[in-house]
């Protein structure tokens, strides 16, 4: 009640308010000398309605510290359910990467040991092996990762950074799955922009991630990487944009692309495989560093995808 009240009469102590009404009940009960009759029947009438008011702020007052009480307790019920989750996944995937890199190895080696007989009979069935092994093991990865940021697991370790080098470094790494597709890779580096202050190895996920994608979901076509220094009325950037002539999106596909699993359609991710989880995990990456990630893109023209990064990133998760 005092809070409330308090809050509601910014100028005025509860006391006062108090106070005042009492000073006003005992004049009503002493009949209001010298009032006129309909003032002193409005006067009663006003005060039972304050004292009701009262009476319902007092409600109103436990009802909102029992829903703050409820409300922590859920949230450490929470802490204590994600904080499980997490050491059980990082159990888990442990269990299940062992047996699955030893299903995949053992799956190469087989087929290496028949090769050498000239025997390539059971070459389908190996490779369907293999690659079922691979998928699982990106899926078991990709969702260890996303839980790890989600529940504040992850850790940053900030440094300056030199950004042109950093993605000129990337665009190093993705250049043999870009020859895959016959993809042509423009770079354009602006050399005035500098350091920026943050964890190389994650941004360096996020850039690596949005690189890959546009080498698999074009064909034959252009990527096109570009840093730059932009100033808008929020600050100063470092923004890296990674363009392609792909498959592009439709509006609709465009609108869940940062959501897990989310893949622009059956046939997309049966022709184009992955688990739907690289660009949840960079945009939560993102957000826990305090850079941005946007998106636009045309279905049959191509995608732009942006990172904006602020020249000082979050040095902690918060
Ligand atoms: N450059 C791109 N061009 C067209 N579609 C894209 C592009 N990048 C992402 N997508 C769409 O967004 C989906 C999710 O991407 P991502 O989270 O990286 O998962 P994955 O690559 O494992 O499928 C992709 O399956 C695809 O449908
Ligand atoms: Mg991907």
């Amino acid at each position: 009640m005092t809070s409330i009240v308090a809050n509601m009469h910014p100028s005025a102590k509860p006391e006062e308010v108090r106070a005042a009404l009492e000073q006003l009940e005992a004049y009503v009960s002493q009949g209001c000398p010298g009032m006129p009759a309909p003032a002193r029947a409005s006067l009663s009438t006003v005060l039972g309605y304050t004292r009701q008011l009262e009476g319902d702020l007092s409600d109103l007052e436990l009802l909102y510290n029992m829903t703050v009480e409820a409300s922590t307790s859920l949230e450490n019920e929470l802490s204590m359910r994600y904080d499980a989750i997490t050491s059980f996944l990082a159990n888990t995937s442990h269990e299940l990467r062992t047996p699955l890199n030893a299903v995949i190895g053992h799956s190469e080696l087989v087929m290496e040991e028949l090769a050498d007989d000239d025997n390539h009979r059971h070459d389908q069935d190996l490779l369907r092996i293999r690659d079922a092994g691979k998928h699982l093991l990106a899926l078991i990865n990709g969702i260890l990762d996303l839980s790890k940021i989600e529940s504040g697991h992850v850790e940053l370790c900030p440094e300056d950074i030199d950004v042109s080098a950093l993605v000129r470094d990337c665009v190093a790494n993705v250049r043999p799955l870009a020859r895959v597709n016959q993809n042509q890779l423009d770079v354009n580096l602006s050399p005035a922009v500098g350091m920026v202050h943050g964890d190389p190895l994650r941004i360096r996920q996020c850039v690596l991630n949005l690189l890959s994608n546009a080498c698999k979901f074009t064909k034959a076509g252009r990527i096109g990487v570009a840093v730059c220094r932009q100033t808008d009325s929020r600050g100063e950037w470092v923004v890296i944009t990674v363009q392609d002539t792909g498959i592009g999106m439709t509006p609709e596909q465009l609108s869940r692309v940062f959501r897990p699993y989310a893949q622009a359609d059956i046939r997309t991710s049966r022709e184009y495989g992955g688990t739907g989880l690289g660009l949840a995990f960079t945009r939560s990456l993102c957000e826990c560093m305090g850079a941005e990630v946007h998106a636009t893109s045309e279905l049959g023209t191509g995608s732009v995808f942006t990172m904006r990064l602020p020249p000082r990133l979050r040095a902690r998760v918060s």
